[in-house]
């Protein structure tokens, strides 16, 4: 994937800017709070038709605005293709590719394809499961419909077995409620055991990837490796296996999810380690590690993109390089040959000569 041309108009503090990129390293770089991140946002917007800011739609409309628009040229496959989105204060937005118009979100996530890398992605290590479960599902919903679905199912099916087991106590004698959390539990290992088959199976695949980029990265300090915890199985190897470990120990689980008011168990409680060389870098990895760490996760996505779909994602990268010494940075800034990427500095001396230098100011290109 390639970008071409990015076109803005009243999207956050831009109003209007047409911004042209090259192949290898673009970098926007400019003070704080000028729009680098703004236009990365725009960009990433365009594959997940969310922000990556959790933020409410309405506010990527420039204040006093109506509408914002994103027009996104770009090639895959060697193929010229266009999106464009317009965003509404008042209703849902509008979506186009190639001219056409598109009802549904999901016909146009995963279309543009594109990783990002934010600040906010250092928690996948430094915080609890549930950003190592999102780093995952947010991966596998854009390589996987069946796993979206799958997904989907699955929460609504734990929301209306929580939504029982509160009812529980105060339904009066004689309904316990056994055949009706007999069809949740089977319903929520069959489709937990799809959801965590491709979660190992993921991380199985992104495993080598980032070791090998940790170790370049680093110069060679260190080995990385992935581990999967989910509450059923230490060894994954079947989706039917999954399903009877899942459905045996929700079963086993039952009196305490009927007194606990809430499953106690299933693929909401999944997670993954993260370890250097044996040890967790939540707990021993420094500043610097943490953030080589996360960035070779990843940068490990795209290679999986190019495996399953023959070509790289754009790589968007923010902020990215406060915080890692210069043999990082370099890497960085001559190492993804392989993929366009779009990084955004505020550190503009670190850049200088390196890729497609972008200064912005104020919402515009100057
Ligand atoms: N809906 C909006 N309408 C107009 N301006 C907005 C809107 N949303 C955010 N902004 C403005 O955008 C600016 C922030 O832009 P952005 O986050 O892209 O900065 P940045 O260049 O990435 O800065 P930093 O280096 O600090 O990360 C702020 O001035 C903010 O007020
Ligand atoms: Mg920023």
């Amino acid at each position: 994937m390639k970008i071409s041309t990015l076109t803005l108009k009243n999207f956050r503090n831009i109003q209007f800017e047409k911004i042209y990129f090259k192949d290898g390293v673009n970098v926007l770089s400019g003070k704080n709070a000028q729009g680098k991140t703004n236009i990365l946002e725009s960009i990433a917007f365009c594959s997940y038709l969310k922000s990556f800011r959790s933020c409410r739609e309405e506010q990527l409309v420039k204040y006093g605005s109506d509408s914002a628009c994103i027009c996104l040229e770009y090639e895959s496959g060697g193929v010229p293709c266009k999106i464009e989105i317009k965003i509404f204060r008042d209703r849902s937005k509008e979506l186009k590719k190639n001219g056409l118009s598109v009802s549904k979100n999901r016909e146009l996530i995963g279309e543009f394809l594109s990783i990002v890398f934010t600040p906010d992605h250092l928690n996948i290590i430094k915080e609890g499961p549930n950003k190592r479960r999102s780093f995952m599902d947010m991966a596998l919903c854009s390589l996987d419909v069946k796993y979206t679905d799958s997904l989907l199912r699955y929460q609504k099916v734990l929301m209306q077995k929580n939504a029982l087991l509160k009812k529980l106590n105060m339904l009066s004698d004689g309904f316990s409620g056994e055949e009706l959390l007999d069809i949740y539990d089977r319903k929520l290992a069959q489709e937990g055991a799809y959801i965590s088959v491709a979660r190992a199976r993921y991380l199985e695949s992104l495993e080598p990837f980032a070791r090998d980029i940790f170790g370049r990265m680093s110069k060679g300090e260190g080995k990385l490796k992935l581990l999967y915890i989910n509450q059923f199985s230490k060894t994954v190897e079947s989706i039917e296996q999954m399903e009877k470990a899942i459905f045996s120990r929700l079963v086993s689980k039952r009196s305490s999810d009927i007194s606990f008011q809430l499953t106690q168990s299933g693929v909401q409680k999944d997670d993954f380690l993260v370890l250097n060389s044996g040890k967790s870098l939540k707990y021993f990895g420094s500043q610097g590690q943490i953030r080589s760490a996360v960035l070779s996760l990843i940068l490990a996505q795209s290679e999986v993109i190019y495996k399953k779909c023959g070509e790289y994602p754009v790589v968007i990268l923010d902020d990215i390089l406060s915080e890692l010494d210069r043999t990082r940075r370099a890497f960085i800034l001559d190492g993804l040959h392989n993929a366009q990427c779009i990084l955004s500095t505020c550190e503009t001396q670190k850049v200088k000569n390196r890729g497609n230098i972008l200064k912005v100011k104020d919402g515009r290109i100057v």
